[in-house]
């Protein structure tokens, strides 16, 4: 029998219950992705935690909420840099000899970011998100002082469910990563923090999962067909239902198939609601038009929607065949691949969106097709980037490995990106020295297994550069073989397995110096003409030519597009980046890009002169001219008059001996006898001016939007000086920043995060980036001794930043208490409670509410770690309510006392003084009534 007093109060909590449940509802609705990149605070080099000694240290180090130094809630982050993400620190750091050369001779070593992170009361019962999308390299993430992540891969993304420890309403919640960048996973410059986006995600406790949405076409019987699986998760406290409508939109962006599945999802469990979509005639992905379908996913709770996603996908079928290559919606397609790295000038490894639109269009000027990331994943921008260009890409893990820390890795790779039509491979490994082993076909075989259970559309290679003559060995597991170099085995290999396909997962490596036309070993300098490969690799038109040669060969990786910091191959110190790139670190063309234009551009003529034609003092001598075109024939002219015509080769290009005279030398190309397309260099005079060219014309003002402007200098007739190396000092206006400087020199050591650099051979970049809610204009200027100055204008766009999680200053709440038992005697406030006892008093947190109870008197014990900007006597230790008669003591002394017994709120002022502080307060109750520490307690900053 329920007696009248309990009844009320249970119908009273069921109202409640109610109430909450239904505001919880109307809040719950809905999915907010939010951008948690601002507001970040950076520690540079490790925090020591204190050593864990003594029995009640140790004790609390065995709990959940144990991190310690920077990682608890409420370490003294006071002096710490504020800064937004994406954040590189390796780049700031200098050139320094005795760091790793592979690294780019820059120190890693570790870092911290803390953020305060405020959830209104209005969170709570939703699924709450936290997502990196990558950082550099071994991560710990701590929420409110529990460990929620671990993460060793500087390249996956993480998404972790803070649900269970998040706080809501005034006190912030605390995130605190711990970086170590000592920790290396490839031999190339890896960056170091949090470079990629930084995310929190707000759901219903339903909803759909991190990566849950998986709609990639298939076409079978010539009908095509959009299988859809959407996984949902529940952290609701029981079972649910929900109903997952499912449209498809067109690239015009009508809706032109749907769908609906239904799923229960048990508490704290996930469900795959499934449907097939049949979609008539869609218009193909291809390279020419790479139409983008949208498929969206709405989760519904009887007639709410209660989440959304949405993703990109595309309608194309693909095939490699052993005797053919690669098919595209059934027609062959070379692959004119570049396998590239994803550091830029200026900006290390967090690159922004548009940098990495600008390197993508880049390469496809240059008539790339395809890109194998290597060697890891990309961020998932840059996947969505590739769908709307039109790129094939090579989807390439970072680890082989099929143990389940690894195996993790490479499920999340295939989960994020195996919608994307661009995707055309998944590559599980780069030349692994187990390669020819049993060992190597055992672990592909495992890593090809788990990725068939998520993606059964595209085919698995691996790139081996040996390996291939033994029994058994990775390439035996793998659907289509990679050839890293060795170009003498495609033959052999193609006769002794003719069922398999092959591509190049890997070719040339060959060596230029931007704008530099002879090599001069001791200078650290290579010609751009192309004459020197590596030992293990080969020119860029020798490697073209062994593969576009071979139709059983489905395409060309060029080593590499672009060049990176780190593996300055041939050369080390003062050599810092690499020489491999057809383009330079800013994505300025080397004499390999104009090669592969004239070798892959099929779609209009192109005709390109090199060298430069700046030789005073070579008047007379012969000077050794490469013409690389897409025509029938080229002709040379000098100053007007002809010097040579010739039949174009399409892999070896053409050369002329032009014996120098300063002035005027073309280059026509000529098809059916007619020209086609001309390119023409002249003698410069010294530079008196600079010249800025921007990447395009005006920048979005949402914080993110960065264009890279390039810096030039030319003569008084407006000529550009080749050769300039002028140093130019860099200035903004307006509403922006410049966010990094380069100039594609291997050898220098000019800082990356600077306002001045010098020209390198003509040319330097400075990237510019607007600021959130920028507008009017940003101006740039730029100065050099001597030169006239320049100067550009690029209107701010009013475009609004994605939604940001607000910022929040930190709170320093008092959060674990110790109680003592009730007293009927007053007790000593300082008591000391021994180390070794964990039980006589207990352990609570705030609002803590006692009695009544037989004795009137208890004691409440915490600490606090007193901020350095909260230590100037002013601060106060502010409690909610305190129900009953208090004394509050501070390290032994009393600071203050209430004397009226009602709830009420109460506040002491601790003296000036930094680090941890033993807080008592002594309660004293009305006989009969409740007392303790009702409302939150916090140390606050005093009036100034
Ligand atoms: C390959 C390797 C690449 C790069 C290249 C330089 O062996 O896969 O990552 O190191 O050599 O030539």
């Amino acid at each position: 029998m329920l007696r009248p007093s309990t009844l009320l109060h249970w119908l009273a909590s069921c109202l409640l219950l109610v109430l909450a449940l239904s505001a919880g509802a109307t809040q719950a609705a809905g999915h907010e992705r939010l951008s948690l990149d601002g507001g970040w605070l950076f520690h540079r080099g490790e925090v020591a935690m204190p050593a864990v000694k003594g029995h009640g240290m140790s004790y609390q180090n065995g709990k959940a909420n144990n991190g310690w130094g920077a990682a608890a809630a409420d370490f003294d982050d006071s002096g710490w840099r504020r800064l937004d993400l994406p954040h590189d620190w390796a780049v700031e750091n200098p050139f320094d000899r005795n760091e790793n050369a592979s690294q780019g001779y820059r120190a890693r070593g570790i870092g911290w970011y803390r953020r305060y992170l405020p959830l209104s009361e209005a969170d709570r019962g939703r699924h709450i998100e936290l997502q990196f999308d990558a950082i550099a390299t071994h991560s710990t993430v701590w929420v409110n002082g529990i460990v929620v992540d671990r993460n060793w891969s500087g390249y996956n993304g993480r998404s972790i469910d803070i649900t269970p420890y998040v706080r809501y309403g005034s006190d912030p919640n605390t995130i605190a990563v711990r970086v170590d960048a000592d920790a290396q996973e490839g031999w190339w410059y890896e960056g170091a923090g949090i470079y990629r986006h930084t995310w929190l995600v707000k759901r219903d406790a339903l909803h759909i999962a991190t990566d849950g949405l998986h709609a990639n076409p298939v076409k079978q019987g010539g009908r095509w067909t959009l299988p859809v699986e959407v996984t949902l998760q529940s952290s609701a406290k029981a079972a649910r239902d929900g109903v997952v409508d499912v449209v498809l939109i067109d690239p015009a962006g009508r809706e032109v198939a749907k769908g609906s599945a239904r799923a229960r999802v048990a508490a704290l469990e996930s469900a795959v609601a499934r449907m097939k979509l049949d979609v008539r005639e869609p218009r193909l992905w291809s390279l020419a038009q790479p139409n983008v379908y949208r498929v969206r996913a709405v989760l519904r709770d009887g007639a709410q929607e209660i989440d959304r996603t949405e993703v990109q996908t595309g309608f194309r079928t693909i095939r490699f065949d052993a005797d053919k290559g690669f098919f595209l919606n059934d027609e062959s397609v070379k692959l004119q691949g570049v396998c590239i790295h994803q550091d830029h000038a200026g900006v290390g490894v967090a690159v922004p969106e548009s940098i990495w639109e600008f390197r993508l269009r880049r390469l496809k000027e240059m008539g790339t097709n395809a890109i194998r990331f290597a060697h890891n994943a990309p961020a998932a921008e840059v996947l969505d980037m590739a769908d709307r260009m039109g790129l094939l890409v090579m989807d390439e893990n970072r680890h082989f490995n099929p143990s389940p820390d690894y195996l993790q890795q490479l499920t999340w790779l295939v989960r994020r990106d195996r919608n994307h039509p661009s995707v055309i491979l998944w590559s599980i490994f780069n030349e692994e020295p187990l390669q020819s082993t049993e060992a190597g076909y055992e672990m592909s075989r495992r890593m090809v297994a788990e990725i068939r259970k998520l993606d059964a559309t595209r085919p698995t290679t691996g790139a081996m550069h040996g390996g291939l003559t033994t029994d058994l060995n990775a390439a035996d597991a793998v659907d289509v073989v990679g050839l890293n170099y060795q170009i003498w085995i495609y033959d052999d290999y193609h006769k002794k397995h003719p069922k398999r396909p092959l591509t190049s997962t890997e070719d040339t490596s060959a060596f230029m110096t931007r704008g530099e036309y002879a090599s001069d070993r001791k200078g650290q300098v290579m010609a751009s003409y192309d004459d020197e490969p590596s030992s293990w690799g080969n020119t860029h038109r020798d490697a073209w030519k062994a593969i576009a040669q071979r139709p059983f060969i489905a395409g060309s990786f060029v080593w590499t597009g672009i060049d990176y910091r780190g593996e300055p191959t041939p050369y080390e110190w003062p050599s810092a980046s690499s020489f491999f790139g057809a383009m330079d670190l800013a994505g300025f063309a080397k004499g390999a890009f104009w090669i592969h234009q004239a070798q892959w551009v099929k779609d209009k003529p192109v005709v390109k002169l090199q060298p430069h034609w700046n030789w005073a003092g070579r008047e007379g001598q012969n000077i050794r001219v490469m013409v690389t075109s897409n025509a029938q024939r080229v002709r040379v002219l000098l100053n007007g008059r002809e010097v040579g015509e010739q039949a174009v080769d399409p892999y070896e290009m053409n050369y002329f001996q032009v014996p120098y005279a300063p002035g005027r030398i073309e280059a026509v190309a000529l098809s059916g006898g007619k020209e086609v397309a001309r390119d023409v260099v002249e003698t410069s005079g010294a530079a008196v001016r600079l010249v800025l060219t921007p990447d395009r014309p005006a920048l979005a003002g949402d914080g993110l939007d960065a264009v890279p402007v390039t810096v030039s200098a030319v003569d008084a007739q407006g000529r550009p000086v080749p050769l300039a190396q002028d140093k130019v000092t860099f200035a903004v206006e307006g509403q922006g920043a410049i966010i990094g400087v380069g100039n594609g020199d291997p050898n220098s050591h000019e800082a990356d995060k600077a306002s001045e650099r010098s020209l390198f051979n003509g040319l330097a970049q400075v990237i510019v980036q607007s600021r959130r809610d920028g507008r009017g204009a940003l101006k740039l200027r730029a100065s050099a001794q001597g030169l006239q100055g320049a100067e550009v204008e690029l209107p701010l766009n009013a475009v609004a930043a994605p939604p940001q999680v607000p910022t929040a200053e930190p709170t320093t709440p008092l959060l674990s208490w110790r109680i003592s038992p009730a007293a009927a005697v007053k007790p000593d406030p300082n008591v000391v409670l021994a180390e070794n006892d964990m039980n006589s008093w207990g352990w609570d947190e705030p609002p803590m509410r006692r009695g009544p109870e037989a004795g009137a008197f208890r004691l409440y014990r915490s600490g606090v770690n007193v901020r350095a900007d909260r230590n100037d006597g002013r601060a106060q230790l502010a409690f909610g309510s305190i129900a009953g008669k208090a004394e509050v003591w501070v390290d032994g002394v009393k600071l203050g006392e209430k004397t009226a017994a009602e709830p009420a709120p109460f506040s002491v002022v601790l003296p000036q003084g930094g680090g941890r502080r033993e807080v008592t307060v002594l309660v004293e109750a009305t006989p009969g009534q409740p007392s303790g520490l009702w409302g939150r307690v916090v140390l606050e900053r005093g009036a100034p």
